[in-house]
């Protein structure tokens, strides 16, 4: 089959469009044929990082395909059934914080840039009917990594005001659109007027730039007063500022350093404010399920960005860094 190797650790000249071998289901798995994947930032991480770039290897994590083939044993699908990866394995039973078992997948498990991947049959999920394939793919990391922060982690709910940090990512554009459903009223931080109309359209009320120090301070006075909760994936640049934004009770849920990794903050602003502070990263599968029955009822649809053919995915890891980007790159496999 073919697929987008990684060759070595590097920028996106070290990905090559070439032969890889097919992959064979053992007991409980199945091959799909990929249609659809999804570029995550966590792809760009490993790419870039020396001591985690398994190369050769095959990055990614998001796909939407048709299954190829099943292994002994499977009877959650059967072949040719349209489905979504659940893109990890080993979350384990308890929904606070996955188990020591916990995998995303691609690499050094080979990820999804292929014709080809072997999952475990129970990280399939029915393709929603609606959805385009570049959309059904982005639900894996970037939706459900935003609905877990705003529900299990954020309690997010009618009338919760929420800032979206990171907004015109992957997953911000999903924290905007999942948290207006939800009934909340979004505010999001961006860095041109241009990404805050699209913010607006998805259903954004306001916002601010990032790049103005007084950021907070239009943000609480938008939100009279502060906000309750703020999803955010930028890290350490934006932590002394949501600090300020928040109301005093409010909560801060985390799940990237995009804009860096380690913050220096005002302690006695979380104490005497009451402040909350939570990680989270990804989801469960039961999460998983719970976002797919929220999507089967809900009109918003995942933003797609760009869609590159996989024989270009060193252009869409260009893609990825470039300042217009707004929403997911996809990759068209099949
Ligand atoms: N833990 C998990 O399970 C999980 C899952 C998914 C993603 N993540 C992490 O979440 C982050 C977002 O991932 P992504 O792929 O969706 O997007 P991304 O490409 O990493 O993030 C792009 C966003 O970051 C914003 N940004 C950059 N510098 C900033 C700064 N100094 N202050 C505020 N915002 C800044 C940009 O805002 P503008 O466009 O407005 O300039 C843009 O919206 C990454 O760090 C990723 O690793 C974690």
């Amino acid at each position: 089959m073919k697929a987008a190797i990684l060759r070595a650790h590097g920028d996106a000249s070290t990905i090559e469009y070439g032969e890889w071998p097919d992959p064979v289901a053992g007991p409980g798995e199945v091959v799909l044929d990929v249609r659809t994947a999804v570029l995550n930032r966590r792809d760009w991480w490993i790419m870039r990082n020396p001591a985690r770039a398994f190369a050769p290897g095959i990055l990614g994590s998001d796909a939407a395909g048709v299954v190829r083939a099943v292994g002994a044993g499977v009877t959650r699908c059967a072949v040719g059934d349209e489905v979504i990866v659940y893109p990890a394995t080993g979350w384990g039973s308890h929904d606070d914080a996955p188990g020591p078992e916990f995998e995303i997948f691609g690499v050094p498990r080979q990820g999804v840039f292929a014709e080809q991947v072997v999952v475990p049959a129970e990280c399939l999920f029915p393709k929603p009917s609606h959805l385009t394939w570049s959309e059904a793919a982005c639900l894996g990391i970037a939706c459900l990594t935003a609905w877990r922060a705003l529900t299990t982690r954020g309690g997010v709910g009618p009338g919760t005001s929420v800032l979206v940090t990171g907004a015109a990512a992957g997953t911000g554009t999903a924290a905007i659109q999942i948290a207006a459903a939800l009934g909340a009223r979004v505010l999001v931080t961006t860095s041109s007027e241009e990404k805050l109309q699209r913010c607006l359209e998805l259903g954004a009320s306001g916002g601010a730039d990032w790049r103005d120090e007084g950021w907070p301070d239009v943000i609480r006075a938008v939100a009279s007063g502060g906000v309750d909760v703020a999803i955010d994936s930028a890290g350490a640049a934006s932590w002394p500022g949501i600090l300020k934004a928040l109301r005093d009770g409010g909560t801060l849920v985390n799940f990237g350093d995009t804009a860096g990794d380690v913050a220096t903050v005002d302690v006695g602003r979380v104490y005497w404010g009451q402040l909350s502070i939570h990680g989270t990263t990804l989801g469960s599968p039961r999460e998983f399920a719970s976002l797919l029955d929220h999507v089967a009822t809900d009109a918003w649809r995942p933003v797609i960005d760009v869609v590159v053919p996989l024989q270009r995915t060193a252009d869409a890891f260009r893609r990825l860094d470039e300042p217009e980007r707004f929403g997911n790159i996809v990759l068209e496999v099949s």
